[in-house]
């Protein structure tokens, strides 16, 4: 069973995937950690975000790793070291966005998380149901006004301190316009506007539309 969450920044996304995986005992996968450990390679070796092909040939030969674990926030390792919390920097957010044009960037995404190999998984970014894995069984798609999720981001304790409304908009501006997976609403997606919501009732409206087609 794969359950896809895709959806713009700050939309709900993670939150509902943390619980949706403690709820149905699976594991999930976020995907922008990927891009964002992409960004965090660049950055240090000194690779332009702009640079495609330098930047894909960088993480082409790294060792970087995700573990996923059911009900268990993702961490990222590089080289063996848990490099979770960096990746939460907002220049590490914007860079994200930045590789994420290059079409061989998003080729070493995409085989990664399709290398995880759980039979069950919940998988969340911006083109998890539309291009990685469109075969999944339930897609949903996460919405909620610009203003509220400015505001969330903001409200988040340690991670992504900084990022300014206009960082946010910029990055779902670039992540919705790129020419390769563009951010969309995947085919049978169910369209959720969090907007006003709390994460209980968004969990409970995914777990009531999955449950009534199982
Ligand atoms: O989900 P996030 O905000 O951590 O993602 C960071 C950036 O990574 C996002 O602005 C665009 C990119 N991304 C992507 O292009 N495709 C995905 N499936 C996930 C993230």
């Amino acid at each position: 069973m794969i359950i896809t969450i895709d959806g713009p920044a700050a939309s709900g996304k993670s939150t509902l995937a943390h619980h949706l995986s403690q709820e149905l005992g699976i594991p999930y996968v976020n995907s922008g950690l990927l891009y964002r450990l992409a960004a965090l390679l660049a950055q240090e070796a000194g690779v332009r975000f702009s640079d495609g092909p330098a930047v894909a040939a960088l993480v082409e030969r790294s060792d970087v790793e995700l573990q996923v674990a059911p009900g268990q926030p993702n961490a990222a390792l590089r080289d063996g070291e848990d490099v979770t919390l960096s990746l939460y920097q907002p220049d590490i957010a914007t860079g994200a966005s930045q590789v994420a044009v290059h079409p061989l960037v998003r080729h070493w995404v995409t085989r990664k998380l399709r290398a995880l190999k759980s039979p069950d998984l919940i998988a969340e970014g911006r083109d998890m149901g539309s291009v990685v894995y469109p075969q999944a069984t339930w897609k949903f798609f996460l919405t909620a006004d610009a203003g509220e999720r400015a505001g969330r981001r903001a409200r988040e304790p340690g991670v992504s301190v900084g990022e300014t409304p206009e960082s946010l908009r910029e990055r779902d501006q670039r992540d919705s316009q790129r020419g390769t997976a563009p951010l969309s609403v995947p085919e049978g997606a169910v369209v959720i506007d969090t907007t006003g919501l709390t994460p209980e009732e968004v969990l409970a409206q995914v777990l009531g539309a999955v449950r009534q087609r199982t």
